[in-house]
């Protein structure tokens, strides 16, 4: 029963909305990196690497992803690492996908802005191209730093505004609530830009509030701690508002004690407009299909569940109406 979930889960057309493109770095590609730019690791061998990723809560994920992506230096190791991750796509029916990059853990290491929107962009012509993947980028910023850092990245990031569809706000979040980010989302409301903020991974629910309230998102990245206030996911409900939710990732930074805990299920019970995405796939054991097998071996989840979680990748993405309408037909060609 679950290995026909798996496949029709693995068959069918899907949209991931939550992926930061630095945690597709696989240790294979970091160290191969390392090696080529001259940049020394902490770690021997692969196996060094994997025995690190140990996590207890989402800072000790950020202090290695913020050190992997340091091997991250020319035009040619974004190409190649946002390359290796549309084959991944292409491999597990991921058919459009929406792309966290975070500017700042670049700039702030001397990289040009043109160096990593050259290289990412230069993967996803390609991949629309060779392997009919649609993409949107979307910028984040590092909510360890201050709402200056975040307004000079926005205004360096002006030359490429044709290349981004949104920004996010991302890291660590406990202490760092949105409502610190109020004019860097206005600005970029102004600029005609989407707007998305991780919110509820870790924090509590007044920051998905303060989300919806002062940055006017269009889409809530987790959302987790939501389902502790019964107002709260009624508004969610109502207004249709997306959750990209990502169960490997709450599971390995422990928002889950289990995976048999994972609220996936339940949120689409509520009426949550939730998908499943990977987040930091190189860094939380698995892909797009990882993720669907995960939870279904724990939660449960119906053929109805699968049918409703794709779907709602597509609706809650940035594609047009019409793309979107024309994405549901297949999966509903599929039922
Ligand atoms: N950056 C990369 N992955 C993240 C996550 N899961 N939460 C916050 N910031 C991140
Ligand atoms: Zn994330």
């Amino acid at each position: 029963m679950t290995a026909a979930l798996k496949q029709l889960a693995a068959q069918l057309p899907k949209a991931e909305l939550h992926i930061h493109i630095e945690g597709s770095l696989e240790p294979g590609m970091m160290l191969e990196l390392a090696r080529r730019n001259g940049i020394k690791l902490p770690y021997a061998d692969i196996n060094d690497i994997i025995n690190a990723y140990n996590f207890n809560c989402l800072q000790d994920f950020l202090d290695l992803y913020y050190q992997g992506m340091s091997v991250l230096q020319t035009e040619q190791d974004f190409h190649d690492l946002t390359w290796a991750y549309l084959l991944r796509c292409h491999q597990q029916n991921v058919v459009h996908c929406e792309i966290f990059f975070d500017p700042q853990g670049h700039t702030e290491r001397g990289i040009a802005f043109e160096i990593f929107m050259n290289g990412i962009c230069s993967a996803l012509n390609k991949a629309e191209k060779e392997l009919a993947i649609t993409s949107k980028l979307i910028m984040c910023f590092l909510r360890h730093l201050d709402e200056q850092s975040a307004l000079s990245t926005l205004q360096a990031a002006e030359p490429y505004l044709d290349l981004l569809t949104g920004i996010g706000l991302d890291s660590s979040e406990l202490g760092h609530p949105p409502r610190s980010f109020c004019k860097v989302f206005a600005r970029a409301a102004e600029l005609g830009l989407k707007r998305v903020a991780h919110a509820g991974e870790e924090g509590p629910p007044e920051y998905v509030y303060e989300a919806l309230d002062l940055l006017r998102v269009d889409r809530i990245d987790h959302g987790n701690r939501s389902l502790e206030d019964t107002v709260l996911v009624q508004r969610l409900v109502t207004a249709r508002m997306s959750l990209t939710v990502c169960p490997q990732s709450n599971l390995r930074l422990a928002v889950v004690k289990d995976m048999s805990d994972h609220p996936i299920r339940k949120m689409l019970d509520l009426g949550l407009n939730a998908c499943i995405n990977s987040d930091d796939p190189a860094y939380f054991g698995g892909y797009m299909n990882e993720n669907f097998d995960a939870v279904i071996d724990a939660t449960g989840l119906t053929r109805d569940h699968i049918f409703q979680l794709v779907s709602n990748s597509f609706k809650s993405s940035f594609l047009t109406q019409t793309e979107i309408q024309t994405h549901l037909d297949h999966i509903d060609a599929m039922r």
